[in-house]
């Protein structure tokens, strides 16, 4: 039980690592687990399906780039489970459908939700860690994006999930007196997310697979269990950290 007596709000939870790391905090004894995302339908079922297997969960819509929504969904959070104790910021949009790897309302886009929706997760979450003064872990998702580049993705995308991986540090430095800890977790190449254009075609993935050592994809389970980690207090030094999950293709 690595969750044990922890309330957790993940954003993005509808689906893919979001939806497979709030599963997971159910599974290891999570006190509650909030399932934030903007797709109600699918993120309702998810919570659903935590309740029915015996786990705590609400869904919460939450729109990531909206500052009044973050603040009610810390705000709710806190009042119904009476903590916030690990704050995911996972919701993100890929930059492999663009046309235009320039295109300045890609760049907007990928910002805005990417980069500035982790910003106000943390501007909230953190405060109500601060607040709650039990300490707490925030666990950003960020890409081997955030560290190379690549030639078929907007450039929006490495800068947002660049910033992710700084943002991350400094927030570490900056809250470690508060014990929030603060780290990155870089997937590879995971499952298509809803938003892939090029990185869900299957001759890209088969020619990317080439320069990973593991030699196949990810799961979603194999980054939910670096979250995890880094939520429970298995990780209580770590801070500041960036763990990859990419197979080792960052490695070559
Ligand atoms: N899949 C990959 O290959 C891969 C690789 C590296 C990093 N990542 C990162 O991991 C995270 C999860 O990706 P995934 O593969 O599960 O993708 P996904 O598309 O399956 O899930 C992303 C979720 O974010 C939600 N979302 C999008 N915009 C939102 C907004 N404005 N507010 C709230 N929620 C919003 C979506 O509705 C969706 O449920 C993302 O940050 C992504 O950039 C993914």
């Amino acid at each position: 039980m690595r969750m044990k007596g922890k309330v957790a709000l993940v954003t993005g939870a509808a689906g893919g690592m979001g939806a497979a790391t709030a599963r997971l905090f159910a599974r290891e004894g999570a006190k509650a687990v909030v399932v934030a995302d903007i797709l109600d339908k699918d993120g309702e079922a998810v919570a659903a399906d935590i309740r029915k297997a015996g786990g705590t969960a609400d869904y919460m819509h939450l729109d990531v780039t909206d500052e009044t929504q973050w603040k009610s969904a810390i705000d709710r959070t806190v009042a119904t489970h009476g903590s916030l104790d690990v704050l995911v910021n996972n919701a993100g949009i890929s930059g492999s459908a663009e046309q235009d790897l320039y295109d300045t309302a890609a760049w907007n886009r990928l910002m805005g939700i990417n980069a500035t929706g982790v910003f106000l997760g943390m501007k909230y979450g953190i405060a109500a860690m601060k607040k709650g003064g039990a300490g707490g872990s925030v666990i950003n998702l960020s890409s081997i994006s955030g560290i190379v580049g690549q030639g078929y993705i907007h450039v929006g995308y490495n800068a947002s999930k660049g910033a992710v991986r700084l943002i991350t540090k400094a927030a570490a430095a900056q809250h470690g007196k508060d014990r929030i800890r603060v780290n990155s977790v870089h997937p590879g190449l995971m499952p298509p997310m809803r938003t892939s254009g090029r990185t869900a075609d299957p001759e890209m993935r088969a020619k990317t697979l080439k320069g990973v050592p593991l030699g196949r994809a990810g799961e979603v389970d194999e980054v939910a269990y670096a979250i995890l980690f880094l939520a429970s207090d298995e990780s209580s030094y770590v801070t500041g950290a960036e763990i990859v999950v990419d197979g080792g293709w960052t490695a070559v």
